[in-house]
């Protein structure tokens, strides 16, 4: 297929027609990475994604502004990669796949106060408030995922979720522009922000002075709980159905014996039920066809309905 047809099939798809010259247009004078053509695997916890048009690593949050002001005048459409809840089809994304690695300071503020870019992971974060004794990110120990990720999808583990933590959030709206919400101005639901259409590019987190050691403790504990109990060590994205009220997937999907069954290299994990890893070669394809296994395994013999907290992007490849 060539560039221009995929174009036509994203207009009639309802998308608005762009052609290569104006995704070039999109991007130019950006001061950070672009790469034409680039594969999305590896901007993925899962390891799986076809290729991009073009992904772009803005190296600031100005050049992010600059990204979203071209795409708009362009009517190129742009995704945010964010990494780990996140299944991407291995036919990739149109347009522009912009990644907010780059964004990577963190800095401490007055009344207990971190502020972090969206880039930062939060393993890196949580170590920043374990050395300045800051509490109140115990919970994401072992969520692999960027701050800003986290927000959007309200990530959330039994200790915890990050509604409890967010102060304020920094967004580049769709015209390009910074905008602050406050945590009040941003309903939070189970695993989901309702924010408005934009970019999170910062996050204030509001935490508390604690004890250096016990914060320690208490992440020590719950990333040996959660290696022994989830399969940290695999490429996978996270849980990937939601829980049923007051029931653990997980738990659900073991007790239909489907544990370790497979569709090509995606696999049930052996360890933790709700997960799927990706034991190499994996196509998203693949693990698609598995989803649909297991929901329809736990509708028929359970009669519970499993809906996705995996978010699944991006098109199917031509030969499927
Ligand atoms: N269980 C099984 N078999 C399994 C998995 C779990 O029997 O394969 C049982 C466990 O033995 C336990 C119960 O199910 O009795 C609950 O399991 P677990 O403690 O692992 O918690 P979960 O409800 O399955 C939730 C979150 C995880 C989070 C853990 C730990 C959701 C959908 N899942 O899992 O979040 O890490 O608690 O706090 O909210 C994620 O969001 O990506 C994620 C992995």
């Amino acid at each position: 297929m060539t560039r221009k047809s995929r174009s036509v099939t994203a207009a009639a798809k309802g998308h608005r027609r762009f052609t290569q010259a104006d995704v070039r247009a999109a991007v130019a004078g950006l001061r950070g990475s672009v790469s034409f053509q680039a594969p999305l695997g590896e901007y993925t916890s899962f390891k799986i994604g076809g290729p991009a048009d073009v992904v772009v690593e803005p190296a600031d949050i100005e050049d992010v502004c600059l990204v979203v002001q071209q795409a708009r005048a362009r009517k190129v459409p742009l995704f945010v990669v964010g990494g780990t809840n996140l299944l991407i089809r291995d036919g990739g994304i149109r347009g522009i796949v912009v990644s907010l690695v780059r964004l990577r300071a963190i800095k401490e503020e007055p009344g207990d106060v971190l502020y972090a870019e969206g880039g930062v992971g939060m393993p890196t974060l949580i170590g920043y408030a374990m050395k300045h004794s800051l509490a109140g990110l115990e919970w994401a120990a072992g969520i692999p995922g960027t701050v800003a990720g986290c927000v959007v999808m309200n990530a959330g583990t039994k200790l915890g979720e990050m509604k409890d933590a967010v102060k304020a959030v920094r967004m580049v709206n769709m015209k390009g522009q910074i905008v602050d919400l406050t945590a009040d101005q941003i309903p939070f639901e189970y695993r989901r922000a309702l924010l408005p259409r934009g970019i999170v590019v910062g996050v204030w987190l509001q935490l508390t002075q604690g004890v250096r050691s016990e914060i320690e403790k208490v992440v020590k504990d719950y990333l040996h709980y959660r290696r022994d109990t989830q399969p940290l060590a695999m490429p996978s994205a996270g849980c990937v159905f939601k829980n049923p009220p007051n029931d653990s997937a997980g738990r659900l999907i073991e007790t239909v014996g489907l544990k370790g069954a497979r569709v090509g290299d995606a696999e049930v994990s052996t360890k933790h039920a709700n997960f799927m890893v990706n034991r190499g070669q994996a196509r998203a394809a693949d693990v698609i066809a598995l989803i649909g296994k297991v929901r329809r395994a736990i509708r028929r013999r359970v009669g519970v309905r499993l809906d996705l907290e995996l978010k699944i992007v991006g098109e199917t490849a031509r030969h499927e």
